[in-house]
Parts: C-alpha cells; structure tokens; sequence
C-alpha cells in the first residue's frame, strides 16, 4: 500500500501534501516525494520518511497551489531515492505517482524499451508514466485520451494522480483496485484528490469516492468523471462522518482489527500474478532463477521468531506433502547459537513480517557462512532480512501497524505455499492436476476469509464469556496444530491471558491434569484426515469438564452436544485451511483483549520488530 495526495485550488500545495502525507504514512513509509506546480513542475523525492523529505525542500522551494505526493510501502525496486514517487516520463514532462502493482509492467517495459525508452528506476510505476508519453506523442492523443488507453493496456491495480508540464492547470487522476477519493473544495476549482479521507477531512467533508474503472480529470477548474470507456459519469457527493482517528484506521477501531479484515486483500495480493491454475504455471522470480538448486536440494530449514515461526510450522507440513522434502523448523534465537550442521544443498527460509529481527538475521548469516542457499519471505521491501538473501519472495501484506501480527502471518502462509506448490512441480512430486487443484483453491481462500470474518458477532459472544479466564489451552493436529499455537501466541500478547497451544495428542502427555470447568479449551476440528482422533480429545476435555470452543467445518452437526460452542468455518483443502482457520483466533483474541482495555494495538512490553536480541 501507499499513500498518495494532490491539490488544485488558490492555496499553498505544500504544506497541504505534506500534512496529507503524514497522516497517510500508516499506509507506508520508505520513501516520500512531492511534484510542485509554479509555472513550471519540480519534483522532490527521496528514500525515508515524509518529515525528511519536507526538512531537505527549502522554503523558496515551497510554492505553487498545484502539486502532489506520495508515501511509498516498495513492491517492486527497494526503497531508495530512485524508486520514490513521483516518476517522470521520458521528456520529464508528465509525473505520476501511484498506488498499486502493475503486474504486467514486464511486457509493457519491454515494448518501451525497443522503442527508445530509458528507464531510471526498477518500479512498475515509471513504466506507465512512459506509456502514456509514448502513446500521448505516438497517437497524437490528448493527455487525457493518452491515459485512458493506457490504463487499457495495464493488468493489476492502480489508483494514480498524472501532472504535466505543459498543462500545468490540470490534475488527472485514476482507480482500479486502489481506493482513490476526491475532495471538493469551498472555493472554484478547488479540488482534493487522496488514498482515503485523511488529508482531506480537514479541509471539506464533501467527497467522491472514485468507483473502479473510473477517471477524474480536473482542468480549467472544473471536474469530469469518465469510466475507462470514456463514458461519462455522474460524480456521486457524499458527506464525510468519520473523524480524523477514525479515518487512519478505516473506520475500525484498531489498526489489529482493520489488519484482520484486510486479509482477504492481503491474501490475494500475495499470490496476485504468481498462480496460474490454468496452465498449472508458477511465476516468481526467486524460482526461476534458483530452479536447478531447489530440484536437488536435500533438505529445507525455515526459520523466524515468534508468529513467523509458526508460519514455519505450516510451511513444514506444506513442503513434506506437496515436495516430499525433509524439513527442520527452528526457532532462530536457538538456531544461531547451536552450531548447526549444514551443507551446501541445504536451502534456508528466513520468514520475517519486519525484515529486521535481529535472531533471524543473525541465524540467516551463520546459514550463509556454512554455505547453505538462504531464501527470505518478507513483508517489508529492501528490508535487512531480503537484503541478505540470495533470493526469496515478499508477502504483500502491505504495511502492519498492529504489533499482533494478523495479515502477514496468513501472507505468509500464502507465500510459502506457493513455494512449495512450486517445489513439488520442480521435483515431479505432485501432478498437474493436483497442482492446478490446489492454485484454484487458493484462489477461492479470500472469498472463504471473507465468510469467516462473518464470524465476528458469534466471537463477540463467546469472548465475553471467557473474557476474565485465567488461561486458555489450544487444541490442534496436523496443519492446524501451529495454529493452534497461533491462536495461544495472539491471545498472550494482546489480553495478557496466560495460554498455551499444544498438539491434540499432547493432552495426555500431561496438559490434561490442567483441564476443569474453569479452563476454556479452543481446538481445531475442522475436516482433515485427523478429525476423529481430534473428537477423541474433545471428549477427553468434556469428561474433565472443560469448557470447549470448537472451531468446526461448516455444515458439521456432530460435536454440537459436546462443544460448548461452535465456530463454523467454510470448507478447504486441510493444506490451506490454516489460511482461515486463524481468522476465528484473531477475531476471538481481538475481542477478548478490548474487553479488557487492553492496549490492543501496542500491548505492554512489545515492539513491532525485535531489533535487538
Ligand atoms: C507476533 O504477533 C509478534 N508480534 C511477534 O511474535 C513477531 O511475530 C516476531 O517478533 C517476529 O517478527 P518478524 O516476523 O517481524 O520477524
């Protein structure tokens, strides 16, 4: 995600897009930059954040009452100065900056490139400013004509704001896939264009909420909406009713909550571009170059601290099914300590949301010392953790502000799946059909997070009752066994419960002398090859009186005389079902931890990223 803002009207742009990018850095913050319309256009950008683009632009650098800017979260190009927005066409006349990814930008580079393109930068974005230059001079196309046959020839999302030297009275602005709202000012011709409402609320609660497939163009101060087929449409005023607070969390009341309910987007971002079920094709970068290795390495270890371990644990039931490849999953803190054994055809996965947690970093670098292959899976784009990978795949969870870890956890998940969908098709461990079967129902997962997050009022319900509980025990088996421990992990951290999350067959190993009526058990008994034996322990609990909150298939009736309560979740593939089974954890942790007055966002004691050992 990014954060973009312009302005037209009689008053200073700066400091009006400087304030605007602030308030939109929770939407990312590598890199900054802003384009200032004075006569003519300058465009200042550079890596870091937006209080260090506004302390190097000096006052008498400051004017113009048309400009934009933009707050970048990197998906494609790291962040550095080159790769902040805006990007300028190949003339330098027209800007951009831009919200989304591109995902057919290859395509699109290389026919610019054969004929006569010159690139600065590595990121999607400066590709489709010189599309439209290309078109706009090629076609003898107005700018506006010029953008909207271009955005025809864009695959993936986009919401952008377009400035041209040569006419400099205009602001053209687009959406698909990326939210884009206009602002309609007091005065004539006065105009606000943003990411969501943030910067503009201050200024007039009149807004457009620009609908996919649509063009705003502004010019000689008047607004004109137009769809991608140039039809004209009729814009659709609403007035504004959220607060400024409310406004950077999108109207929840916690970033974690807003983060729970941006997983269907996260997840389907995260293997946006990189499945093909049809032709049963895996497009990743990292794979395609390190192909012959991943063939013939013997043995994968994952590791990572916290949620991004037991993200791990998935991807270790993932890699042993689908690829058929031993897997050690390690605790980084530990790993870097033990003197491991390693060789060279291991292959090493580093899972960080951060990219800088200081264990993984320091296990990635003993791996790569002992001349193991190391892959990095990672939230944060140019990150330490990618910096120091041979290769690797980013979630594109967009920025996590909740220090609970929600949206990456089930991106990483997602990433790591496709890893190893991809492992096995190298291997020749899994057949096409399978292969396709499984790219179709990963696809199907956001629509399927979407329903479970229909849960919500139900979790409300039984969190209050175990809200004041002493302590929890997690339940699962198989897949669902590092969720559980996911489940334990995201209730500890926010409401400060004691709990703990085991494998269903542990109980007997000792667990269970902690079992009576005060002790809710949560376990996972959706459909999977283990659900009888998870039935047994759930009667195990019942005959000690445990309280039981089963998360079960929906549509399964059986446990309802056991359970004390029922979370039906839609139906996957086992493989995938920790995809969404965790949302039912989330929701319940969430709810439980606000209950408390808990600090939900930043709870006591923790940080976003453990830097520091
Ligand atoms: C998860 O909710 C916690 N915030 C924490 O366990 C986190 O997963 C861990 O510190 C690892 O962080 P990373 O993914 O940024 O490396």
């Amino acid at each position: 995600m990014c954060g973009i803002v312009a302005y037209i009207g009689e008053k200073e742009a700066f400091p009006i897009l400087i304030k605007g990018l602030k308030r939109l850095e929770y939407r990312g913050y590598d890199s900054a930059g802003v384009a200032l319309m004075d006569g003519t256009m300058h465009v200042y950008k550079q890596k870091g954040r937006v209080a260090e683009l506004e302390a190097t632009i000096h006052e008498s650098q400051r004017i113009g009452n048309i400009g934009m800017g933009h707050t970048r979260w990197a998906t494609h190009g790291v962040p550095n100065d080159v790769n902040a927005h805006p990007h300028q066409s190949q003339s330098g006349d027209l800007a951009v900056i831009h919200n989304g990814i591109i995902e057919n930008f290859h395509t699109l580079k290389e026919g610019l490139l054969q004929r006569g393109h010159h690139f600065t930068s590595d990121t999607d974005t400066e590709v489709l400013i010189h599309l439209i230059e290309d078109i706009m001079n090629n076609a003898n196309l107005s700018l506006q004509e010029a953008v909207r046959v271009a955005l025809k020839q864009v695959v993936g999302a986009y919401a952008i704001v377009i400035m041209s030297k040569n006419h400099p009275e205009h602001l053209i602005a687009a959406r698909k896939g990326s939210p884009l709202v206009v602002g309609i000012g007091a005065d004539r011709g006065e105009f606000f264009l943003a990411s969501d409402a943030t910067p503009i609320v201050e200024y007039t609660r009149q807004v457009i909420y620009l609908n996919d497939g649509e063009i705003a163009i502004i010019e000689n101060q008047e607004l004109t909406i137009k769809t991608i087929d140039n039809q004209i449409q009729t814009p659709y005023i609403v007035e504004l009713e959220m607060n400024l607070e409310q406004l950077e969390k999108g109207g929840y009341e916690h970033f974690m909550l807003k983060e729970i309910y941006e997983q269907p987007k996260s997840i389907h971002d995260s293997f946006r571009g990189r499945i093909e079920p049809m032709s049963a094709e895996i497009h990743m970068q990292s794979i395609r170059d390190y192909g012959d290795k991943l063939k013939n390495i013997n043995r994968l270890i994952l590791i990572g601290c916290g949620t991004s371990w037991h993200a791990g644990l998935v991807a270790e039931y993932l890699f042993e099914e689908y690829a058929r490849i031993p897997v050690e999953v390690e605790y980084a803190s530990e790993f870097r300590y033990r003197n491991p054994v390693l060789y060279p055809d291991d292959l090493v996965i580093a899972i960080s949301q951060s990219g800088e947690t200081a264990d993984t970093l320091a296990a990635m670098e003993l791996a790569k010392s002992k001349g193991a292959t190391v892959f990095g899976v990672c939230n944060v784009v140019g990150s330490s953790i990618p910096r120091m990978s041979h290769a690797g795949a980013y979630t594109h969870a967009g920025p996590e502000i909740g220090v609970a870890s929600t949206k990456a956890f089930t991106a990483q998940v997602t990433v790591l799946s496709i890893i190893a969908i991809a492992m096995a098709k190298l291997r020749g461990s899994m057949g096409s059909d399978k292969i396709r079967s499984l790219m179709y129902e990963l696809e199907s997962i956001p629509e399927k997070v979407e329903k479970a997050l229909l849960l919500n009022d139900e979790i409300i319900k039984i969190a209050e009752l175990y809200k004041d509980s002493g302590n929890f025990l997690y339940l699962g088996r198989g897949y669902n066994f590092p969720v559980a421990l996911e489940g334990a992990l995201k209730l500890k951290e926010i409401s400060y419960i004691h709990a703990e999350g085991y494998p269903a067959a542990e109980m007997k190993h000792g667990p269970i002398a902690l079992i009576d009526e005060e002790m809710p058990v949560v376990v996972i008994a959706t459909n999977s090859a283990h659900y009888e034996k998870v039935v047994s322990n759930i009667q195990e609990v019942k005959a000690r009186k445990g309280k039981i909150i089963a998360l079960v298939t929906e549509g399964n009736t059986a446990l309802k005389n056991m359970a004390d309560h029922i979370i039906e979740v839609p139906a996957t593939e086992e493989s995938l079902s920790p995809l969404i089974n965790t949302v039912p954890l989330q929701l319940l942790s969430y709810h439980i931890a606000v209950m408390r007055g808990c600090n939900v966002d930043q709870p006591r004691n923790l940080a976003k990223s453990v830097t520091v050992e």
